[in-house]
């Protein structure tokens, strides 16, 4: 097995190659004068099975691109194995026709990666809130993990509180399974919040069960933390129902327009996330979580 890194996430690449003890096999990646992408694979990949790496945050268009590219120049390089690692999967979030006109992104997204020819591909805690599952629109086999139980984990290590003097909260409905894993896993008890989004960067929670949360250290969790929004309101809606302090954490720190700073301004003690994103606060490497998996498949 050898891993491929497109640009998005080199760090984590490394760290997979380290954990799996296999190379890390950069590709030459640069730009054509008029913008286009150029790449090639310095090394034959004669019998190997190739696992791409590109986490689809910042730069989603151009990382897609660069993971196509990749997939074929793999192949042609005579790898027998094509693996896509997208720890974080973008478009996600258009997995519905919302409005008329618009088109269902997640769909055209699985058909792009259908053109590739893959043989697996491997994601995390993905947006998969209406369609919930991806693999009957995906030839390739699907393999979906989750950060989750490693961010409870850490969370229970790095601050030493004990169980009972927890709470694990989700800031919408649609975060229920994320956060039941965790809680279950670090056996704390979970509410989750019901939101309602009134534009792309404002939304309104309200709680469900607001027992769980009063007199309790809480940590928010959260697939993703995009503008810190939902994050933010979360908070502030935790402190107003009694919790002793407030921790917040995704899978995928996103973070654009100020959203750390917006989230520690609604009272939020710290903030931590994996490195499916590289961020100021990746500081849970879900490399172990991915190798784990890929010796599991290659078995
Ligand atoms: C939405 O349903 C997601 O689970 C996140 O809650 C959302 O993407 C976070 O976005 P923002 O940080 O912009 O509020």
């Amino acid at each position: 097995m050898i891993v491929v890194p497109g640009s998005s996430n080199l760090l984590l690449s490394l760290r997979l190659a380290q954990a799996l003890e296999v190379e890390l096999a950069p590709a030459e990646i640069r730009k054509f004068p008029d913008g286009e992408k150029y790449l090639r694979i310095t090394r034959p990949l004669e019998g190997e099975t190739a696992v791409l790496l590109q986490s689809l945050a910042h730069k989603p268009d151009e990382y897609l691109v660069e993971l196509c590219l990749l997939a074929e120049a793999a192949r042609g390089a005579g790898a027998s194995k094509v693996v896509a690692v997208i720890p974080y999967l973008a478009y996600a979030r258009q997995d519905a026709r919302f409005n008329p006109g618009e088109p269902i992104s997640l769909k055209v997204v699985a058909e792009l990666l259908n053109s590739l020819e893959l043989d697996a591909i491997v994601t995390v805690d993905a947006h998969l809130h209406r369609l919930r599952d991806l693999a009957p629109f995906l030839q390739a086999e699907f393999i979906h993990l989750s950060a989750s139980k490693s961010l409870a984990e850490y969370f229970i290590k790095e601050y030493k509180f004990s169980p009972n003097e927890l709470a694990i909260v989700g800031p919408d409905e649609e975060s229920e399974a994320l956060v039941a894993k965790a809680a279950s896993h670090v056996k704390v008890e979970h509410t989750v919040f019901v939101k309602k989004r009134l534009s792309p960067t404002e939304v309104m929670v309200t709680p469900k069960e607001e027992e769980v949360v009063k007199g309790k250290v809480v940590l928010i969790m959260d697939d993703i933390i995009s503008t810190g929004g939902t994050m933010a309101e979360a908070a502030k809606q935790c402190l107003k129902l009694g919790a002793k302090a407030v921790y917040a954490c995704c899978t995928h720190p996103i973070l654009v327009n100020g959203a750390l700073t917006k989230i520690y301004l609604a009272g939020v003690k710290s903030i931590f996330a994996s490195d499916s994103v590289p961020s100021p606060v990746s500081c849970v490497s879900i490399a172990p979580l991915l190798a784990e998996c890929l010796r599991r498949w290659t078995r």
